[in-house]
């Protein structure tokens, strides 16, 4: 197969890598592109090193099986729909194609029928969204959800490169703010995004969105509140839901304990420092909400894993498995 990465060497980026080199797939062509400041740099795949090209019009004019962008909405905007003249899917991390209707936002677990042969862009969802959406469409299948709310407790590394070096520089001493509108380090901030003028910002405006067409649901009531926490890797939640219909707690973890993408904590909790190299959702202090019809849970995940990367990785797979680009046992 023929891969393409845009954002290369951004914390995305390095981590499709990874996430590439755990499959283990061989491949005949992977051309890594960033900005001109990382020209020449060298990245390596199964050993083997690749010298990182500067992205310019030219770039995608090849044919590509799958290109992998993660260079936010801006590159998105102006070089995904041009890729599209020569390559079979382009797989965007940013939010540039996620709310456009023709446009499918995928976690394979859960919508993985959308890809079947189909062409195009694929919107890779917000990293919150995904690590909470995984549990959530569990539940919904057997209870029917009507309300969710989240808080959410949310790493630097959401921010890309930016949001790391803000973190370390301020725990070196440094008094500027970085990427932030207040210092991260001993601080939580209240503010991911812009603020709308409903109130929310337009991270807490996209869980809810992206949450909604994922389940393909246009009547569940969401809420939800997002925070920068001074935590380099790992996204954590704090999740209550209503469902239409009364729910036995035990069977509830059985479901989740089931679900291939999640890690069910029956007695005890993980935290992000906990994590280490997971592409799962993490579900654990699964109790009772406020009745019979309700419950919550707190949810942790690698966003660079499990919210971006992997998951994006993981909509290759799919679309490659049903396309019989490679069978089972390549990956
Ligand atoms: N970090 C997360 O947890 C996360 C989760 C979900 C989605 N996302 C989304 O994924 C995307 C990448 O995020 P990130 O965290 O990896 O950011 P990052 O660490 O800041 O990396 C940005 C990448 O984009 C490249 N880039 C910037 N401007 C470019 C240009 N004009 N042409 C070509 N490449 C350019 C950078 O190249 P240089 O190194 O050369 O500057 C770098 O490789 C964003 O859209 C982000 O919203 C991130």
């Amino acid at each position: 197969m023929k891969i393409a990465i845009v954002g290369a060497t951004g914390e995305v980026g390095r981590m499709m890598i990874t996430c590439l080199q755990e499959l283990n797939l061989q491949l005949e062509v992977l051309d890594l592109y960033a900005s001109a400041r990382s020209q020449g740099e060298l990245l390596y795949y199964l050993d083997q090193s690749i010298a990182v090209q500067e992205l310019t019009g030219k770039s995608l004019t090849k044919h590509y099986d799958y290109v992998f962008f993660s260079a936010g909405g801006g590159v998105a905007h102006t070089f995904a729909p041009a890729a599209l003249q020569s390559s079979e899917l382009i797989i965007d991390n940013s939010s540039a194609f996620r709310q456009d209707a023709a446009i499918p936002l995928i976690v394979p677990q859960i919508n993985a029928d959308l890809l079947l042969g189909y062409q195009g862009i694929v919107a890779n969802p917000n990293c919150s969204t995904i690590q909470m959406v995984l549990p959530l469409a569990i539940l919904d299948k057997e209870y029917h959800l009507k309300k969710v709310i989240v808080s959410t407790y949310q790493a630097v590394s959401g921010s890309g490169h930016g949001g790391i070096q803000t973190l370390e520089k301020q725990r070196l001493g440094s008094s500027s703010k970085g990427i932030y509108p207040e210092p991260i380090d001993l601080n939580v901030i209240p503010q991911i995004g812009v603020f709308l003028d409903n109130g929310y910002s337009s991270e807490e405006e996209k869980m809810r969105q992206e949450t909604l067409k994922i389940l393909a649901r246009a009547d569940i009531a969401i809420s939800a509140t997002t925070v920068r926490v001074p935590v380099m890797y790992g996204h954590s939640l704090s999740v209550y839901a209503e469902f239409e219909r009364e729910l036995d707690l035990d069977k509830a973890a059985e479901l989740l304990s089931q679900a291939p993408a999640i890690k069910y904590h029956e007695n005890s909790f993980i935290t992000p420092l906990g994590l280490g190299p997971s592409n799962l959702s993490h579900v654990c202090r699964l109790r009772r909400g406020v009745d019979s019809r309700s419950l919550t849970f707190w949810n942790v995940g690698h966003n660079v894993r499990i919210g971006a990367a992997a998951n994006a990785v993981n909509i290759m797979r799919a679309h490659a498995l049903q396309a019989g680009k490679i069978g089972e046992s390549d990956v």
